[in-house]
């Protein structure tokens, strides 16, 4: 366990490799890139997502669908939303847009539903914890069996109605996986390229960007809007914020860097939170010796976000959600190499930091943004809102977030 910003950055850096998972035995015979080990693929991945970050008719597809959001929760018209499907949903559409690089169909809605059933069925169930183990259970008749290759038969029914989109020559040149796929051909060329990508790789690498993109993304979204709901002083300085900075239309990537209290609420947020509590399993490939410690070779090192982001030593009121720990005395966002910036690292660090950062990141800002743009957000009014201290919530791998109801009140 990596639990000192010291230890987590050079651990990180120590020990880049995964060890074993079950996953991936299903995801494509041991491609992609969340439990593989395939430098080239990572690499690739992470320049499509960059890419992509950069990319206008892209980046257009992603803001119809927070113009759809925005439109859905007006037309919620002050009832109770349940913020959990409503940004699941959302988040899901733009994790297929950058996928295929288009907006997804009804029957990549409908292949996604089938597969996220089985992923709650292996991880909901808890059943990847003995498979892990026992990997041989898949072969022996009976439900391990049954969940396997359940998964792996909805995975390929996915993957497929992804790869319809490249059938008949339809292939763009925007999404992750014809961007993968145009590098495959480039390196095929290439006499002196070692290491290919091939299309297994791609359909593992498309898995991983849903496997690693919806939990997080929506659970980070709902749980930074529930602390908000919770700290209505916190709300009303957002607004009056958003009030001074882009007065007559919503925020703009321009504005960002005025909206330093907004920027601080978000940080906050997911410090506080801290939904992934630990990173991906990393291993030690060979004895290591670390920081005046023997790290036998196989052993299994995690870097451990929610120790970090709640040390006493650090941050004194950890367990307080507090927006301006991150301002400094003039109101102004601490700077990337403050101690505390650097101490907050929601989305891991070094080389198997996430693949999805360059989009994950600013859309976490142009969600709550948005959304704050244009409404208050106000308790329900048919239930209780849950606490917002992540020590009350489940865990299963990562934080499991209540289910949080909210209104919807338009601004005007
Ligand atoms: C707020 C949202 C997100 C958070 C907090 C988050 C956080 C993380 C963390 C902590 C890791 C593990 C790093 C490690 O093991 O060292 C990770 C890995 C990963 N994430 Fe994210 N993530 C988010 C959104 C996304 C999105 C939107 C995508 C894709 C579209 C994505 C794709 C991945 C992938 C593929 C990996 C595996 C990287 C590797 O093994 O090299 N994530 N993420």
């Amino acid at each position: 366990m990596l639990n000192s910003v010291e230890l987590f950055e050079s651990g990180m850096k120590t020990f880049p490799r995964r060890p074993y998972h079950i996953s991936s035995d299903i995801n494509y015979a041991g491609s992609g890139i969340i439990f593989a080990n395939n430098d080239l693929v990572i690499q690739e991945a992470k320049v499509a997502v960059n890419r992509i970050a950069e990319d206008k008719e892209m980046l257009e597809l992603f803001e119809d669908e927070l113009g759809r959001l925005i439109d859905e929760l007006k037309a919620s018209e002050r009832s109770d939303v349940d913020l959990n499907t409503a940004l699941e949903k959302s988040v899901s559409k733009l994790a297929m847009t950058m996928i295929i690089g288009s907006k997804p169909t009804e029957a990549n809605h409908k292949a996604l539903t089938a597969y996220l059933q089985e992923v709650g069925v292996l991880f909901g169930g808890g059943k990847h914890f003995i498979m892990s183990a026992m990997p041989w259970l898949r072969y022996v008749p009976g439900p391990f069996k049954t969940t396997f290759d359940n998964m792996k038969a909805r995975l390929g029914d996915l993957i497929d109605s992804f790869v319809s989109h490249f059938k008949d020559g339809k292939e763009g040149s925007r999404g992750i996986m014809s961007r993968m796929m145009t590098r495959k051909r480039e390196l095929a060329d290439d006499e002196h390229e070692t290491e290919k990508l091939c299309d297994e790789n791609i359909y593992a690498v498309a898995a991983d960007f849903i496997n690693g993109s919806i939990a997080p993304w929506s659970r980070s979204l709902v749980t930074v809007l529930l602390c908000i709901l919770k700290h209505p002083e916190v709300q009303e300085k957002i607004h009056a914020e958003l009030a001074t900075v882009c007065p007559t239309s919503p925020p703009t990537d321009a504005d960002r860097a005025n909206l330093h209290y907004l920027q601080a609420a978000i940080l906050e947020g997911l410090r506080y939170i801290s939904v992934l509590t630990t990173t991906v399993p990393h291993m030690a490939t060979e004895d290591t010796e670390f920081h005046g410690f023997l790290v036998p070779q196989g052993s299994t090192v995690f870097g451990t976000m929610g120790v970090m982001h709640h040390a006493e030593n650090i941050w004194g009121d950890a367990w307080t959600f507090r927006p301006d720990r991150f301002l400094d005395a003039s109101g102004q966002l601490l700077s990337k190499n403050n101690a505390e910036r650097k101490s907050t690292r929601p989305f891991g660090y070094g080389p198997r930091m996430c693949s999805g950062y360059a989009v994950a990141e600013p859309y976490m800002f142009k969600y709550i943004s948005k959304v704050l743009y244009h409404f208050s957000i106000l308790p329900p009014a048919a239930s209780e809102l849950p606490d917002c201290d992540p020590r009350t919530f489940g865990f299963a791998g990562a934080l499991v977030v209540p289910k949080i109801c909210c209104r919807f009140e338009p601004r005007a």
